[in-house]
């Protein structure tokens, strides 16, 4: 037998120098949690090792996150009050704009200051846009809250705001208030393919949503292949400099298949009830907690990301230069 597979399994270091698909903590992005009023931290009880934090526990987080030379964080705003039409979210003193201030002035230089572009953590009714009378998401007037959302983002020290309400004509509508604004260097992160996901559930408890209804006339059916690459596709015409894929884990065909059309980075949400599920097998010794996280990312990057949000981003960066 001249074929012998097996040969490059036999040592440590074969194993390594043939591994296809590496992690790299450039290519992590740690999604974090800012809630307005509160002086310590507060744990989120589905995530275990999540928090929901201060201004001064998210200043000493970003810089851990810095410290450990990840890609960058994605900052979301838990706010106080909530209205009809989310006004925290275009208040400059709304927490998320002040958060982006403190995070961008602590690390803006050493990583990428990303926000969340979605009215849904701002809203009393927990939708990712403005309702119509008849209680429907009315597409187009949430695109005017999504262009003033950017740009109060973009004054506030983000670099790449990441457009997560599945409004169409999102990308556009933002890339032009940007544009029109003075932030042409602003770059925009589109939720291309963002699925109506059960695995969403520990994440609506990190940012008390209090979501009336379900988001299935907005965010896209699970079964739905062939629309996430259309989503993504779209996003690219209209001017997206990255298209993500949300869920990661249980969509790694569409991820797939938008990395195969995409020129532009392809990035993977790993999201809430997939950290929470790994979370909780571990706790009970079902499986191996350090392994699965890194097989879990690994299949996620082999699927085609580029990048990935993952709330595990500091410490799987910090395990890969134990590594080195
Ligand atoms: C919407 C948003 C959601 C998540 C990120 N951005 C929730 C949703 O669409 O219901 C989920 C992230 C996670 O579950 O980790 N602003």
């Amino acid at each position: 037998m001249r074929v012998r597979p097996r040969r490059l399994r036999q040592t440590p270091a074969l194993r390594a120098m043939t591994e296809q698909t590496r992690l790299h903590p450039r290519e992590l992005v740690l999604p974090i949690f800012v809630r307005e009023g509160i002086d310590n931290p507060i744990p989120i009880g589905s995530m275990p090792g999540v928090v929901q934090h201060s201004l001064d526990s998210a200043r000493q987080a970003v810089n851990e996150a810095a410290e450990a030379g990840i890609g960058g964080v994605m900052l979301f705003g838990v706010p106080l009050e909530k209205d009809a039409v989310g006004s925290g979210a275009t208040d400059p003193e709304g927490i998320l704009n002040v958060a982006t201030r403190v995070v961008a002035s602590e690390v803006g230089d050493a990583l990428v200051v990303q926000t969340d572009l979605c009215l849904d953590e701002f809203t009393d009714h927990g939708h990712c846009g403005v309702l119509a009378s008849d209680g429907s998401i009315d597409n187009d007037a949430t695109l005017l809250r999504y262009r003033d959302m950017g740009v109060i983002q973009a004054e506030s020290g983000s670099q790449l705001v990441g457009l997560s309400g599945m409004m169409d004509g999102q990308v556009a509508a933002v890339r032009d208030a940007l544009d029109e604004a003075g932030h042409a260097g602003v770059a925009t992160l589109a939720y291309a393919a963002k699925y109506a996901s059960a695995f969403y559930g520990p994440f609506r408890e990190a940012v008390d949503s209090s979501l009336i209804g379900d988001r299935r006339s907005y965010q896209l059916e699970p079964g739905n292949r062939r629309e996430g690459v259309r989503e993504a596709v779209l996003d690219i015409e209209q001017g997206a400099d990255i298209v993500m894929v949300k869920p990661a884990g249980s969509y790694l065909d569409v991820l797939s298949d938008v990395a195969a059309i995409s020129e532009i980075p392809v990035w993977a949400y790993q999201v809430s009830g997939e950290y929470a599920m790994i979370e909780a097998a571990a706790a009970n010794g079902w499986i191996q907690r350090r392994r699965a996280i890194l097989e879990s990312l690994v299949g996620i990057r082999r699927a085609g990301a580029d990048a990935i949000l993952t709330y595990w981003a500091v410490e799987v960066a910090n395990w890969l230069r134990e590594n080195r």
